[in-house]
């Protein structure tokens, strides 16, 4: 029995493209890049998206359950348009993410963990992200990473995505 289809056409065509990288009897190996085209194009990982990607795979579900629920960016529940997660290890902490987390927990209205009532912001904790030089050090969307915040630059990030 085929799955329904759950992501576009140019979605499936970017899931070939990483299933080309490897030899044919190893398609389980595009696992990470096919959950981060589902995660993108639907915002957020469902049973039924991981299940689709299983099957178009052919991997066992519980494989690919393994594989989203250990990676801190795959979100198994819905998040806000604008996910912001705040590096909140030592170094970090070091140089002003523990004010930066507090300024945006005030500034949103929600604890880490959360999504503000208009569903425009996630706010989360990360663990470090290999760029203590940097910090405090934020990851925006799980791709753009923005660094030396300080509650100015929060405003900004902020006001950008209202
Ligand atoms: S501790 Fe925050 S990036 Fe390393």
């Amino acid at each position: 029995m085929n799955a329904p289809l759950l992501l576009s056409p140019a979605a499936l065509a970017g899931i070939d493209k990483a299933i080309a990288k490897y030899p044919p009897d190893q398609k389980q190996s595009a696992v990470m890049a096919a959950l981060t085209i589902a995660q993108d194009e639907n915002g957020w990982l469902s049973t039924a998206s991981m299940d689709f990607v299983a099957q178009y795979l052919e991997m066992p579900p519980i494989a690919v359950y393994e594989v989203a629920s250990f990676y801190a960016m795959y979100d198994l529940k819905p998040v806000g348009k604008c996910k912001l997660a705040i590096c909140t290890n030592l170094p970090c902490a070091l140089q002003g993410a523990t004010i930066a987390a507090e300024h945006l927990k005030k500034k949103l209205g929600v604890d880490f963990g959360e999504t503000t009532a208009d569903g425009a912001f996630t706010l989360t904790e990360a663990e470090c992200m290999g760029a203590c030089g940097d910090a405090p050090v934020l990851l925006v969307n799980n791709k753009r990473m923005v660094c030396a915040m300080t509650p100015d630059k929060l405003d900004q990030l902020i006001e950008e995505f209202k």
